[in-house]
């Protein structure tokens, strides 16, 4: 093993004990905590379990936890704003991609999405030494995310998490404890969460989401075998499967959708003798739990008598199996000599497959295929390190969403998911949604990627996505449907035109940006009294209203204060021509409705069509600006509209 030459060593003193630890933890590795600390408490209750008095509760605990969860639930100084220039055919689609930090964007969407998502897909940073594990106090501490430095200083990562830092462990939980605390409140109740993860964080991370889930609505641990060929370099073992760690939000409601069975597996089944209810495969009619009941002879249609092997028995009882064979569901082969099987009818089993929890390359893909599709998109170029297989995204959302359901991947990386549904609505004609959200993780400058044009990894999210769209585009164009789809051809016709007005082939980029309401930053000066301290306050919010009025951009103050009062980001907005004195919008997301006006001063005719509305049944919510509305109007508005009136 190569030496490291550490030329302060001969100076520095032998630190003893730090050896006299790593010694004990070689001995008694259970004192030390999931960082590698010594916990003292432990090492006492070793000399005398007396002298520790905690409740002795199994629980999961680390460095900083219960920060995290305040961060998670702390409100966000941040809104969205549209880019329509990197959209994609926005009118026609219900798709996000958003650039930011996940977590804020999570806590933006946790009230419109709320219960929404039916499935989350995630592929987070392993926690291998050299990944980038964002740090929550970056958004506060460190340079500043907001002023486009993305997460780089010169080219460097500034929160690669490595082995060597105390808190390794700790720092990955944190951030994704608070980011799956956050993302459980956007899962639907029948909905479900698929982890990728590897052999770095899985038993952290099984434990982590039995907290945050609730070990009983945890599914499944599958394995997804992810290399074909094993590395030769490999110290120890080749390891060649990833875990894909799957929770449900209420595992008592949650179902998988059972998998297409395979053309294969229905090839198997056959109709050998001609029977009325279709075709079908036989099985074994013996089982090795022995019952003597259930041992006795059967004569064949050849007159053999045929007893079950020794030491097991037939499945059924003497009058079960009578039954059986009187209903002809007993294949004794075709000179009716053989071992009695039970027939069993395609048309009888059920929909589809149950999914297995070992998934196979040949079936869902592996890393170089995932690297290939990728590079295909690109013109050969490889600008994203770690992508997943497209199939592997696939079959997470075969099994978990129907058309019109939403799927969210909030460390999307390249966008895989993106591809992956409108792949699958392209060939069944679905209307699956997705929401996006990347980092605008800085690439490193001397990268193709960076020198081609794509300086931040949600450039690529956004990118990737747009080249699927024109292959599918180009793709329909080529070949008609009905060769894709081996559905009748009348079934063709009708699916092609509603996938074709409403296909769903598109999406909206949305942008992390500071608030366009002034934060409340005013600290009182300790050396003044309260009065001064509540004018100095005062004046401060009145400088910070005037200048939200003066530098705001209507469209984006619309959608913070859409995004604030529940509206999902696909909301439309239609001007109010019958209001002529201010600008009226009445905005809409299918479920939400209000009218909106951002003008600098609601006019008092304004006001007065809102008091015809005033014993109407049906009124319409209305938000307008504070500062638009003096004491009077104010005072009216409320007065007409109650509670359905909202001044920001
Ligand atoms: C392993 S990659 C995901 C790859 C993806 N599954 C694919 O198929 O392309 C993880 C991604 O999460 C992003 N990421 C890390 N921390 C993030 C954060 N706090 N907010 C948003 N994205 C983040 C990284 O920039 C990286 O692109």
């Amino acid at each position: 093993m190569e030496e490291t030459y550490n030329p302060l060593e001969n100076v520095q003193s032998h630190d003893w004990n730090k050896e006299r630890l790593e010694q004990l933890k070689k001995l008694m590795p259970d004192l030390f905590t999931n960082d590698g600390q010594l916990n003292v408490n432990e090492l006492k209750k070793v000399v005398d379990p007396n002298l520790v008095t905690e409740t002795e509760r199994y629980e999961f605990r680390w460095f900083g936890k219960s920060k995290a969860k305040r961060e998670a639930f702390t409100p966000t100084n941040a809104t969205l704003v549209y880019d329509e220039s990197r959209s994609v055919n926005p009118t026609e689609s219900e798709n996000l991609i958003i650039e930011g930090e996940n977590l804020a964007v999570l806590k933006l969407l946790s009230n419109s999405y709320r219960e929404k998502v039916k499935c989350i897909y995630i592929d987070p940073p392993y926690n291998t030494g050299q990944d980038f594990v964002y740090s929550d106090n970056f958004a506060q501490d460190r340079k500043a995310y907001w002023e486009d430095s993305g997460v780089t200083e010169e080219g460097v990562k500034i929160d690669t998490n490595t082995e060597t830092d105390g808190r390794y462990h700790s720092n990955w939980l944190n951030m994704m404890y608070s980011r799956l605390l956050v993302a459980r409140q956007l899962l639907r109740e029948d909905g479900v969460i698929f982890i990728s993860i590897d052999d770095n964080e899985v038993h952290h991370l099984r434990k982590l989401c039995d907290e945050v889930f609730g070990a009983d609505n945890f599914v499944s641990n599958i394995i997804w075998e992810k290399k074909f060929a094993p590395s030769n370099d490999a110290k120890w073992f080749s390891a060649n499967h990833d875990h894909i760690i799957c929770y449900s939000k209420n595992k008592e409601i949650y179902r998988p959708i059972l998998l297409d069975r395979s053309i294969e597996a229905k090839l198997r089944y056959k109709n050998l003798d001609q029977d009325e209810r279709g075709d079908w495969v036989s099985g074994d009619m013996t089982v090795k739990t022995y019952n003597p009941q259930y041992d006795f002879p059967i004569t064949t249609p050849s007159g053999r008598t045929v007893n079950p092997p020794k030491g097991v028995c037939w499945r059924y009882s003497k009058e079960k199996f009578q039954e059986l064979i009187e209903d002809k569901r007993v294949w004794f082969g075709e000179d009716g000599d053989n071992v009695p099987r039970l027939k069993r009818f395609l048309s009888e089993v059920k929909d589809g497959v149950t999914p297995l929890t070992i998934w196979y390359h040949k079936d869902v893909g592996h890393n170089q295929e995932a690297a290939q599709e990728c590079r295909k998109l690109f013109n050969g170029a490889q600008y994203f390190d770690t992508p997943k297989p497209v199939r592997l995204l696939k079959r997470i959302i075969e099994l978990s969403v129907k058309s019109g359901d939403i799927v969210m991947d909030f460390f999307s990386g390249s966008g895989t998911a993106g591809q992956a549904i409108m792949e699958l609505n392209a060939k069944d004609f679905g209307n699956r949604k997705f929401i996006l959200i990347q980092i605008p993780e800085m690439i490193g400058q001397s990268s193709d990627a960076f020198k081609d044009g794509y300086k931040r990894i949600s450039d690529i999210t956004i990118y990737r996505n747009k080249r699927v769209i024109d292959k599918i585009n180009e793709d329909n164009k080529e070949s008609d449907f009905k060769k894709k789809e081996e559905l009748p051809f009348e079934m063709v016709a009708e699916a092609q035109e509603t996938y074709m007005k409403k296909k769903n082939l598109g999406f909206k980029v949305f942008k992390l940006q500071k608030s366009n309401f002034p934060r409340v930053e005013f600290a009182p000066d300790p050396d003044k009294t309260n009065e001064e301290n509540v004018e100095l306050l005062q004046k401060y919010i009145r400088d910070k209203e005037s200048q939200l009025v003066t530098a705001f951009n209507r469209d984006d103050l619309m959608t913070e204060i859409l995004i604030k009062n529940g509206f999902t980001l696909n909301y439309k907005v239609t001007k109010q021509e019958h209001f002529k004195k201010n600008e009226l919008f009445l905005a809409t997301d299918g479920e939400k409705e209000t009218l909106i006006c951002l003008d600098i001063s609601i006019d008092l005719e304004t006001v007065e069509q809102f008091k015809k509305q005033a014993n109407e049944q049906q009124k319409h919510k209305f938000i307008c600006l504070e500062r638009a509305l003096d004491t009077t109007k104010k005072w009216n508005l409320k007065h007409y509209l109650g509670d359905k009136f909202n001044a920001f």
